[in-house]
């Protein structure tokens, strides 16, 4: 089964893309951001601390697809506590599993899968057939954040948007355990100056050629 692993920092527009090449593909996917979100959405609703290490690799070890469905997954405090839970080995060692599962045998009769994150080209799924690491500027990726937090009724400020999306950058390419970083046969997409939709037309044309090839 074909495997598309799609690497990027935040609202680099990886989740966006990833959706969209999985409908227009018939593939599966999988936003593994999603099972960091939920672990630290769990740990936060036992009133903890994300850095309380045991507790989080504990909560992990229990994960199941069901947790994906927390409602409170998609808020910045959420997606600060994932970065921290996601530093912790214990709990990527306990994520690995479900996601290569998941590329593996692609519910649902898929012709293959798309999984969207941090390490998919470099951990998850290393022979994956194409990997795509998208990137874009911090200011432009604050401003999509952004749109799409006062999209959603949330009242942030610009600036505290780029701060909270410099520092969760900086926690996940300074980790020791799966860094944020392109895979040496990725193919990085630079979408600083394209809407999805020059995104999406780009990484079809190529998978499309990749794939025929
Ligand atoms: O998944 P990730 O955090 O990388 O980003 P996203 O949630 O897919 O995208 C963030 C926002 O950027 C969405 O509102 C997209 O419509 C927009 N966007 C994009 O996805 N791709 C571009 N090339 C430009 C904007
Ligand atoms: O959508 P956005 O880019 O804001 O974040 P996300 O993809 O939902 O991921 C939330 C956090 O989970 C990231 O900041 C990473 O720390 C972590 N993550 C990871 O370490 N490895 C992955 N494969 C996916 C997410």
């Amino acid at each position: 089964m074909p495997v598309i692993a799609i690497d990027g920092p935040v609202a680099s527009g990886k989740g966006t893309l990833a959706r969209r090449l999985a409908k227009a593909l018939n593939f599966a996917y999988l936003d593994t951001g999603s099972l960091y979100r939920a672990v630290a959405s769990l740990v936060l609703a036992r009133g903890s601390d994300p850095n309380d290490s045991v507790l989080a690799a504990k909560v992990a070890d229990s994960f199941t697809a069901d947790d994906i469905d927390r409602d409170d997954l998609r808020e910045e405090k959420v997606g600060q506590a994932a970065s921290i839970v996601a530093a912790n080995q214990e709990v990527r060692k306990s994520l690995l599993e479900f996601q290569r599962n998941f590329a593996k045998t692609p519910p649902n009769n898929h012709l293959g899968a798309v999984l969207d994150g941090r390490d998919i080209g470099t951990v998850v799924c290393p022979s994956a057939e194409i990997k795509l690491f998208i990137s874009a500027t911090p200011e432009v990726r604050a401003e999509r954040r952004h749109k799409e937090l006062l999209g959603r009724g949330d009242q942030s400020i610009y600036a505290r948007v780029l701060e909270d999306l410099r520092e969760r950058d900086e926690r996940d390419r300074n980790r020791d355990t799966a860094p944020l970083r392109a895979a040496d046969d990725a193919v990085v997409l630079d979408t600083s100056d394209m809407d999805a939709d020059k995104a999406f037309t780009l990484a079809k044309k190529l998978i499309d050629e990749r794939l025929s090839a």
